[in-house]
């Protein structure tokens, strides 16, 4: 089981993670913080769960990771009105997980645009941010799923291609408590730099960590119109850039679309 001491000896967060919930068992992080948005203090909040029963991926997909060895966690972050967070915050999630993981883990993780943490062409982990109103004010709900010391045995075969875990790569365990916080810890100080700077720093880090993974093919659905195209770049606004013809561009924000990349590895 998660232990609560253990995480709160590594935390050092102001902001988030200073109420902890641990279940055994929810339906999904995400719902859980959502339904307790009114919750004065819900920002300090981060609800940790050793298992979900419906746990999601982005559209619509499930989540499953077994209990004990992964990580699967949800916060609230409340989102200023003076700032159009929304289209960076999942990459901030990203940036953040990917900078905490490198240093815990000693891998090197990549980001494959919007929300996959990779270790080279497998998945380590999932961000999910959704994005929500209550009593005026904007929240977005960030839940992440992380396989940090799950064993190959413990995937499906259907996945063994295509995800992994920090324990296979790296070859040592790590600490889901140290992780938690420490990730809490980086997303709070890559907020505080988005919400006084801007996000360039952010895109710039997301741009670098993302470039492996530029030059796939991708089939971008949204608003009723597919197109299809070869990864390029990460716009200065969050976006990413597709080539969809020779010489010819187009960007597309995560949120507004549906991005689906052939199975990694597949140019
Ligand atoms: C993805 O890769 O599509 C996103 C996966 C996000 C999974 C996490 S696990 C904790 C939180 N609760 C959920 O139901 N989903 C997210």
């Amino acid at each position: 089981m998660f232990d609560r001491d253990r995480y709160r000896r590594f935390l050092k967060t102001k902001r988030f993670g200073l109420v902890l919930e641990t279940l055994e068992q929810v339906d999904s992080t995400n719902n859980w913080i959502t339904t307790r948005l009114r919750r004065e203090d819900i920002e300090q909040v981060v609800v940790v769960a050793e298992s979900q029963t419906a746990g999601r991926g982005r559209y619509g997909r499930s989540w499953v990771s077994p209990p004990g060895v992964s990580l699967a966690f949800s916060l609230a972050v409340s989102i200023p009105e003076s700032l159009d967070l929304a289209s960076v915050l999942t990459l901030t999630a990203g940036v953040s997980l990917a900078e905490t993981v490198g240093s815990m883990a000693s891998v090197e993780p990549g980001l494959k645009y919007p929300n996959d943490l990779m270790i080279g062409s497998k998945k380590v982990a999932g961000i999910l941010a959704e994005f929500k109103k209550e009593r005026a004010r904007d929240y977005a709900v960030v839940g992440i799923g992380i396989n940090v010391n799950t064993r190959v045995e413990m995937f499906p075969d259907n996945l063994h291609d295509i995800a992994t875990s920090l324990l296979m790569e790296s070859g040592h365990e790590t600490s889901r408590e140290a992780l938690l916080a420490m990730f809490l810890f980086q997303f709070e100080s890559r907020l505080r730099e988005l919400e006084a700077d801007g996000p360039k720093s952010t895109i710039q880090q997301f741009r670098r960590l993302a470039a492996p993974y530029f030059g796939k093919q991708v089939t971008i659905d949204g608003a009723g119109e597919k197109v299809t195209g070869r990864t390029m770049d990460i716009s200065d606004n969050g976006g990413l850039v597709i080539e969809t013809a020779p010489g010819v561009t187009k960007t597309v924000i995560s949120g507004e679309a549906r991005f689906d990349t052939r199975p990694m590895g597949d140019k």
